[in-house]
Protein backbone atom coordinates (compact mmCIF):
# COMPACT_ATOMS: atom_id res chain seq x y z
CA UNK A 1 0.00 0.00 0.00
CA UNK A 2 1.71 2.95 -0.98
CA UNK A 3 1.39 5.85 1.32
CA UNK A 4 -1.18 8.27 0.97
CA UNK A 5 0.26 12.15 -0.31
CA UNK A 6 -2.08 15.39 -0.04
CA UNK A 7 -1.21 17.55 -3.07
CA UNK A 8 -2.97 21.40 -2.48
CA UNK A 9 -3.94 22.69 -6.32
CA UNK A 10 -1.87 26.16 -6.30
CA UNK A 11 -5.11 27.11 -8.50
CA UNK A 12 -7.03 27.91 -5.76
CA UNK A 13 -4.41 29.87 -3.73
CA UNK A 14 -4.65 33.72 -2.93
CA UNK A 15 -2.38 35.26 -5.83
CA UNK A 16 -2.21 38.31 -3.80
CA UNK A 17 -0.47 36.89 -0.83
CA UNK A 18 1.14 33.25 -3.34
CA UNK A 19 4.01 33.45 -0.61
CA UNK A 20 1.96 33.02 2.42
CA UNK A 21 -0.62 30.84 0.87
CA UNK A 22 1.90 28.31 0.02
CA UNK A 23 3.94 28.75 3.27
CA UNK A 24 0.90 27.68 4.95
CA UNK A 25 -0.11 24.78 2.81
CA UNK A 26 3.46 23.32 3.57
CA UNK A 27 3.53 24.38 7.16
CA UNK A 28 0.17 22.36 6.94
CA UNK A 29 2.24 19.14 5.95
CA UNK A 30 1.24 18.94 2.37
CA UNK A 31 3.39 16.58 0.68
CA UNK A 32 3.54 18.37 -2.60
CA UNK A 33 2.32 21.48 -4.66
CA UNK A 34 -0.25 20.30 -7.71
CA UNK A 35 0.50 23.65 -10.38
CA UNK A 36 -2.10 23.44 -12.85
CA UNK A 37 -1.19 25.06 -16.15
CA UNK A 38 -4.27 25.83 -18.49
CA UNK A 39 -3.73 27.24 -22.35
CA UNK A 40 -7.38 27.86 -22.84
CA UNK A 41 -7.56 26.01 -25.58
CA UNK A 42 -7.11 21.98 -24.24
CA UNK A 43 -9.30 23.29 -21.21
CA UNK A 44 -11.80 26.74 -20.96
CA UNK A 45 -9.21 28.68 -19.00
CA UNK A 46 -5.83 30.02 -18.61
CA UNK A 47 -3.84 30.06 -15.53
CA UNK A 48 0.09 30.52 -16.08
CA UNK A 49 3.15 29.68 -17.70
CA UNK A 50 6.89 28.76 -16.53
CA UNK A 51 7.64 31.97 -15.05
CA UNK A 52 5.14 31.47 -12.42
CA UNK A 53 6.08 27.95 -12.03
CA UNK A 54 9.71 29.16 -11.17
CA UNK A 55 8.40 31.62 -8.55
CA UNK A 56 6.05 29.14 -6.63
CA UNK A 57 9.39 26.59 -6.79
CA UNK A 58 11.11 29.37 -5.35
CA UNK A 59 8.54 29.99 -2.38
CA UNK A 60 8.88 26.08 -1.21
CA UNK A 61 10.37 23.21 -0.62
CA UNK A 62 7.44 20.81 -1.58
CA UNK A 63 7.77 18.91 -4.86
CA UNK A 64 6.02 20.53 -8.09
CA UNK A 65 3.42 18.10 -9.67
CA UNK A 66 3.13 19.68 -12.93
CA UNK A 67 -0.71 18.83 -14.35
CA UNK A 68 -0.54 20.58 -18.16
CA UNK A 69 -4.01 20.84 -19.45
CA UNK A 70 -2.53 22.51 -22.63
CA UNK A 71 -2.83 21.00 -26.28
CA UNK A 72 1.05 21.10 -27.81
CA UNK A 73 2.88 20.10 -24.18
CA UNK A 74 6.01 18.92 -26.48
CA UNK A 75 6.74 22.96 -26.51
CA UNK A 76 7.05 22.88 -22.54
CA UNK A 77 8.67 20.48 -21.57
CA UNK A 78 12.54 22.16 -21.06
CA UNK A 79 10.68 25.30 -20.29
CA UNK A 80 8.75 23.64 -17.48
CA UNK A 81 11.67 21.51 -16.21
CA UNK A 82 13.38 24.57 -15.84
CA UNK A 83 10.91 26.28 -13.84
CA UNK A 84 11.34 23.46 -11.18
CA UNK A 85 8.83 20.70 -11.85
CA UNK A 86 9.48 17.24 -10.48
CA UNK A 87 6.66 15.60 -12.46
CA UNK A 88 4.71 16.68 -15.35
CA UNK A 89 1.71 15.25 -16.40
CA UNK A 90 -0.46 15.18 -19.53
CA UNK A 91 -3.24 14.61 -21.14
CA UNK A 92 -3.83 11.61 -23.16
CA UNK A 93 -6.42 13.84 -25.11
CA UNK A 94 -4.06 16.11 -27.03
CA UNK A 95 -4.17 16.18 -30.64
CA UNK A 96 -0.63 16.02 -31.61
CA UNK A 97 0.34 12.85 -29.65
CA UNK A 98 3.89 11.58 -29.89
CA UNK A 99 2.64 10.16 -26.54
CA UNK A 100 5.80 7.73 -26.67
CA UNK A 101 8.58 10.94 -27.43
CA UNK A 102 6.64 12.65 -25.10
CA UNK A 103 7.06 10.58 -22.43
CA UNK A 104 10.79 10.01 -23.07
CA UNK A 105 11.59 13.59 -23.36
CA UNK A 106 10.26 14.19 -19.91
CA UNK A 107 12.10 11.39 -18.53
CA UNK A 108 15.56 12.18 -20.12
CA UNK A 109 15.78 15.25 -17.18
CA UNK A 110 15.29 15.00 -13.80
CA UNK A 111 11.69 14.67 -13.68
CA UNK A 112 9.10 12.14 -13.34
CA UNK A 113 5.96 11.65 -15.87
CA UNK A 114 2.31 11.19 -15.37
CA UNK A 115 -0.67 10.34 -18.24
CA UNK A 116 -4.22 11.93 -17.03
CA UNK A 117 -8.03 11.34 -18.54
CA UNK A 118 -10.76 13.33 -18.73
CA UNK A 119 -13.68 11.87 -17.16
CA UNK A 120 -15.07 10.97 -20.60
CA UNK A 121 -11.98 9.44 -21.35
CA UNK A 122 -12.01 5.42 -20.59
CA UNK A 123 -8.68 3.81 -19.28
CA UNK A 124 -8.13 1.76 -22.68
CA UNK A 125 -6.99 5.00 -24.28
CA UNK A 126 -3.68 4.96 -22.20
CA UNK A 127 -3.83 1.12 -21.93
CA UNK A 128 -0.19 0.58 -24.05
CA UNK A 129 1.27 3.29 -21.72
CA UNK A 130 0.98 2.20 -18.47
CA UNK A 131 4.21 0.33 -18.48
CA UNK A 132 6.47 3.94 -18.72
CA UNK A 133 3.92 5.65 -15.83
CA UNK A 134 5.26 7.38 -12.60
CA UNK A 135 1.92 8.76 -11.58
CA UNK A 136 -1.53 7.84 -13.70
CA UNK A 137 -3.91 11.24 -12.58
CA UNK A 138 -7.82 10.44 -12.79
CA UNK A 139 -9.79 13.59 -12.93
CA UNK A 140 -12.76 13.37 -11.10
CA UNK A 141 -13.94 16.37 -12.90
CA UNK A 142 -14.11 18.17 -15.98
CA UNK A 143 -10.74 19.90 -16.13
CA UNK A 144 -10.58 23.81 -16.34
CA UNK A 145 -11.65 25.11 -12.80
CA UNK A 146 -11.30 24.60 -9.56
CA UNK A 147 -14.32 24.38 -6.84
CA UNK A 148 -16.40 21.67 -8.78
CA UNK A 149 -18.55 18.68 -7.59
CA UNK A 150 -16.42 15.79 -7.45
CA UNK A 151 -17.59 13.14 -9.62
CA UNK A 152 -18.23 9.93 -7.61
CA UNK A 153 -18.95 8.14 -10.60
CA UNK A 154 -15.00 8.13 -11.48
CA UNK A 155 -14.51 5.26 -8.83
CA UNK A 156 -15.14 2.57 -10.41
CA UNK A 157 -12.08 3.90 -13.31
CA UNK A 158 -9.65 4.14 -9.62
CA UNK A 159 -10.38 0.61 -9.16
CA UNK A 160 -9.40 -0.58 -12.46
CA UNK A 161 -6.55 1.53 -12.40
CA UNK A 162 -5.46 -0.26 -9.07
CA UNK A 163 -6.73 -3.72 -11.20
CA UNK A 164 -4.50 -2.63 -14.48
CA UNK A 165 -1.39 -2.02 -11.97
CA UNK A 166 -1.72 -5.33 -10.28
CA UNK A 167 -2.01 -7.34 -13.63
CA UNK A 168 0.93 -5.79 -15.31
CA UNK A 169 3.02 -5.00 -12.10
CA UNK A 170 3.03 -1.69 -12.63
CA UNK A 171 5.39 1.11 -10.57
CA UNK A 172 2.51 4.04 -11.40
CA UNK A 173 1.44 6.00 -8.15
CA UNK A 174 -2.32 6.85 -8.70
CA UNK A 175 -3.71 10.88 -8.41
CA UNK A 176 -7.39 12.12 -8.42
CA UNK A 177 -7.91 15.38 -9.07
CA UNK A 178 -11.08 17.81 -8.36
CA UNK A 179 -13.64 18.36 -5.65
CA UNK A 180 -11.42 16.38 -3.38
CA UNK A 181 -12.04 17.14 0.52
CA UNK A 182 -12.71 15.47 4.05
CA UNK A 183 -16.12 13.80 2.72
CA UNK A 184 -14.91 12.55 -0.95
CA UNK A 185 -11.21 11.54 0.16
CA UNK A 186 -12.25 8.27 1.88
CA UNK A 187 -14.09 6.52 -1.24
CA UNK A 188 -10.86 7.67 -3.35
CA UNK A 189 -8.49 5.88 -0.99
CA UNK A 190 -10.85 3.20 -0.59
CA UNK A 191 -10.85 2.75 -4.24
CA UNK A 192 -7.34 2.81 -4.74
CA UNK A 193 -6.06 6.88 -5.28
CA UNK A 194 -2.88 7.30 -3.45
CA UNK A 195 -2.18 11.33 -4.59
CA UNK A 196 -4.97 13.43 -3.47
CA UNK A 197 -4.90 17.12 -5.05
CA UNK A 198 -7.21 19.25 -3.20
CA UNK A 199 -7.52 23.26 -4.05
CA UNK A 200 -10.86 25.09 -2.79
CA UNK A 201 -10.96 22.47 0.37
CA UNK A 202 -7.72 23.09 1.41
CA UNK A 203 -6.04 26.85 0.28
CA UNK A 204 -10.14 27.87 0.52
CA UNK A 205 -10.22 27.18 3.82
CA UNK A 206 -8.91 29.54 6.66
CA UNK A 207 -7.32 26.67 8.49
CA UNK A 208 -5.45 24.86 6.17
CA UNK A 209 -3.30 22.56 8.54
CA UNK A 210 -6.87 21.33 9.75
CA UNK A 211 -8.06 20.91 6.55
CA UNK A 212 -5.04 18.30 5.37
CA UNK A 213 -5.61 16.97 8.97
CA UNK A 214 -9.21 16.33 8.74
CA UNK A 215 -8.62 14.99 4.94
CA UNK A 216 -6.11 12.56 6.58
CA UNK A 217 -8.03 11.44 9.54
CA UNK A 218 -10.81 10.75 6.76
CA UNK A 219 -8.71 8.87 4.55
CA UNK A 220 -6.97 6.79 7.14
CA UNK A 221 -10.68 5.95 8.97
CA UNK A 222 -11.79 4.59 5.17
CA UNK A 223 -8.60 2.65 4.76
CA UNK A 224 -9.27 0.73 8.66
C1 LIG B 1 -9.34 21.17 -12.68
C2 LIG B 1 -8.27 21.53 -11.70
C3 LIG B 1 -8.84 21.38 -10.30
C4 LIG B 1 -7.87 21.74 -9.22
C5 LIG B 1 -8.43 21.32 -7.88
O1 LIG B 1 -8.87 21.36 -13.95
O2 LIG B 1 -7.16 20.66 -11.89
O3 LIG B 1 -9.25 20.06 -10.13
O4 LIG B 1 -6.65 21.13 -9.41
O5 LIG B 1 -9.54 22.11 -7.61
P1 LIG B 1 -10.60 21.75 -6.44
O6 LIG B 1 -9.89 20.93 -5.42
O7 LIG B 1 -11.02 23.09 -5.92
O8 LIG B 1 -11.69 20.98 -7.12
ZN1 LIG C 1 -4.89 19.48 -11.78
Amino acid sequence: MKPIRIAPSVIAADFGYLRADIARAEQAGADLLHVDIMDGHFVPNITFGPAIVKTIKSLTKLPLDVHLMISRPRRFVTAFVEAGATNITFHIEIEDGHVYTLISEITSFDCTVGLSVKPKTPLSAIKDYLPQLDRLLIMTVEPGFGGQRFMTDMLPKVREAVQLRKEGGYKYDIEVDGGLDRYTIGPCVEAGAEVIVAGTAIFGQPDAERAIREMRDAAAAALE
